[in-house]
């Protein structure tokens, strides 16, 4: 398990209505482990853990790029499915994916994504409300050390869904697209690929046009000399304290030292608990009669009564978020993060690829409102 995986165990374990029954980990070290830790059943790949395990569904935390053929597997064996973002490289794939879950009628959910952190969800309801009038402009704007961390090499490959527009600008666009209803209609960027040393997409100005009018902005920089915690009162991605120049350490030099490094990380990458609200960045929603912020805590709201204090509950992590909605869409009732809700994210991150390439504005064609 990478990363993700490990940092969805203490949610799903944490649900009543799920059980960890099984794990797939081709990596015999790491599946040991788990195995032994949580007393679950532990197969070397996907199929022969359908195979060999009943289960009811699948949460997907592979590579970006075997997102495509895992959740055909899973759609085969009948099973629902939670995929991580982006759940494909390519919009033809995803529309694959979404087509094989409805043949096989099994849920397939996108996530977790930083529009499940509580600051994200809580301005999408302000916004909703129209308590602040209509929703104008939101910016969201990131500067972490995405590019130095270990990595395989196919995390820095663009081509199988690397690269920071591909990893995190799937956050930035689905809190952007939530936030501002869903409905993106063309999409202007350019993408850096600028450390010689280091090559891939490194960072990112993103440019989006909704369908009302309102206009967004995502900003990424990856290289790591500057935290965009220092902007966020010290609070990082995970709610935890971040140090200001994360850039500290080189990255490893050879592909086996960057996985061993890659893979000890992963086991406490993630935290289940925090200390604060997560803080993906600075994100500010300009509203016709007021605009918000995030705070440590919660939310700072500032219309013409002054600024209000929005405490949020810190209860529940944004995976708890994740694997309620899963609950509720196999309940059958209505949820955002949907196949054709991550299709739209991709599309987005896409066509801010083809954009920059081009150097031209892109129109797009496979939007979707927030659910109600
Ligand atoms: N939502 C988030 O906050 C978040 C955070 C990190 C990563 N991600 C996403 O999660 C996915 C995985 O990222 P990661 O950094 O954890 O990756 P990773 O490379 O650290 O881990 C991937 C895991 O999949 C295993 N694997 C490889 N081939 C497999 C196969 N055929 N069957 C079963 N397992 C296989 C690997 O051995 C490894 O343990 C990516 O899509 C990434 O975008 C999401």
């Amino acid at each position: 398990m990478g990363a993700a995986g490990w940092a969805f165990v203490p949610a799903i374990r944490g649900n009543p209505a799920f059980e960890l029954a099984a794990i797939a980990e081709p990596a015999a070290e790491v599946r040991e482990t788990v195995a032994a830790e949580f007393g679950v059943a532990a197969s070397p790949d996907l199929p022969s853990m359908l195979a060999t395990t009943p289960l009811d569904a699948v949460y997907i935390a592979t590579p970006t790029e075997m997102h495509p053929e895992h959740v055909a597997q899973a759609s085969a064996a009948k099973k629902h499915i939670l995929t991580e973002k982006p759940m494909a490289v390519r919009v033809e794939q995803a529309q694959a994916m979404i087509a094989a879950a409805e043949r096989a009628g099994v849920v397939l959910q996108v996530g977790h994504s930083h529009s499940y952190d509580p600051p994200i969800a809580r301005m999408r309801e302000i916004v909703a409300s129209g308590a602040l009038g209509r929703v104008r402009m939101i910016h969201t704007w990131n500067f972490t050390d995405w590019m130095a961390r270990p990595r395989r090499a196919a995390e820095l490959d663009v081509a199988q869904g690397g690269g920071v527009t591909y990893r995190q600008g799937a956050h930035q666009v689905d809190m952007l697209r939530l936030i501002g209803g869903g409905l993106v209609t063309s999409v202007r960027a350019t993408t850096f690929d600028w450390d010689e040393s280091r090559r891939s997409i490194g960072a990112h100005t993103i440019f989006l046009n909704f369908s009302d009018g309102a206009a967004a902005t995502a900003v990424y920089n990856g290289y790591g000399y500057f935290s965009g915690a220092e902007l966020t009162a010290g609070v990082g991605e995970w709610g935890m304290a971040e140090q200001a120049n994360p850039r500290s350490a080189p990255p490893p030099t050879t592909p086996e030292q960057e996985l061993a490094a890659k893979r000890k990380r992963a086991r406490n990458a993630i935290p289940a608990n925090a200390t604060h609200q997560p803080h993906f960045g600075l994100t500010l929603v300009s509203c016709e009669r007021g605009d918000i912020r995030q705070s440590s805590d919660g939310l700072l709201v500032y219309s013409e009564r002054g600024c209000e204090k929005v405490v949020l509950p810190s209860d529940r992590s944004p995976r708890d978020r994740v694997i309620e909605e899963f609950a509720d869409a196999i309940a059958g009732k209505p949820v955002t993060h949907t196949g054709r809700w991550g299709l739209a994210n991709l599309e987005v991150c896409t066509a801010a690829l083809e954009s920059s390439r081009i150097g031209k504005e892109i129109e797009l064609q496979h939007q979707i409102a927030v659910a109600k």
